[in-house]
């Protein structure tokens, strides 16, 4: 079965397997890029890599209208909790867990994780999604690290990746993390949703497929894929 994937700007992504709708990091009302409505969008998981506003985004309220189990570190669980959302199941770093449609496990991640009102969010992730056949590692905002090569050893099918620098990874590192996890596929994100991390994706996909095999796809807000 395909896998469908679509971008909904910065690092928010609807992924469909089967019946199965996963929503990450879900930055909808407050993001200018942003082509869906927080009150439309369906899911029956939703994803939060750390605590900040855009990456919480509006997981509760899509949370207690749809119903969907909200998967975040301890920390964020807890928090959830705390605004009302029933239905969490908390992961930490390195643990995965098997549900129905598949596996995902949690990843390190260099960045912060304070929440909206100044919570402690616990330690930032990325995600390392186990569905059918594939694998995806949707890094969320991180900085370079060497460990992204033992993500790679797992044999990545798509890689998630920031390249907007000033908040996380930019061009420059964005492709050397590309030479170390080695996936066969790449799609860049978080950039231009704010002025300071406006950036030419199409410049970066340029260099990456000339000095690494892997395909970059740059996605448009909106658009699917399937994988
Ligand atoms: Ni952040
Ligand atoms: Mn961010």
């Amino acid at each position: 079965m395909t896998i469908k994937i679509s971008w909904y700007s910065h690092a928010c992504f609807l992924v469909e397997t089967g019946k199965t709708r996963l929503l990450v990091d879900p930055f909808i009302t407050d993001n200018p890029l942003c082509p869906v409505k927080a009150d439309e969008v369906e899911a029956d998981y939703i994803f939060v890599s750390h605590g900040h506003g855009d990456h919480v985004g509006d997981s509760v309220p899509i949370a207690k209208r749809t119903g969907a189990m909200v998967i975040s570190n301890y920390e964020i669980q807890n928090w959830m909790t705390a605004q009302g959302v029933e239905n969490t199941h908390p992961l930490h770093i390195g643990g995965g867990y098997d549900w129905p449609w598949g596996r995902v496990k949690l990843t390190i991640a260099h960045h912060g994780s304070a929440l909206p009102d100044g919570s402690y969010g616990g330690n930032p992730a990325g995600f390392l999604f186990y569905i059918e056949d594939k694998k995806i590692y949707h890094a969320c905002d991180t900085g370079l690290f060497y460990d992204m090569k033992l993500i790679g050893e797992e044999g990545i099918d798509l890689a998630i990746l920031p390249i907007g620098d000033n908040f996380t990874m930019g061009p420059d590192d964005a492709l050397r993390a590309v030479k170390l996890i080695e996936p066969a596929r790449v799609v860049p994100i978080h950039y231009d949703t704010f002025e300071v991390i406006r950036q030419d994706p199409e410049a970066w996909a340029i260099r990456v497929q000339q000095e690494t095999p892997a395909k970059v796809t740059v996605m448009k807000p909106g658009e699917t894929i399937e994988l």
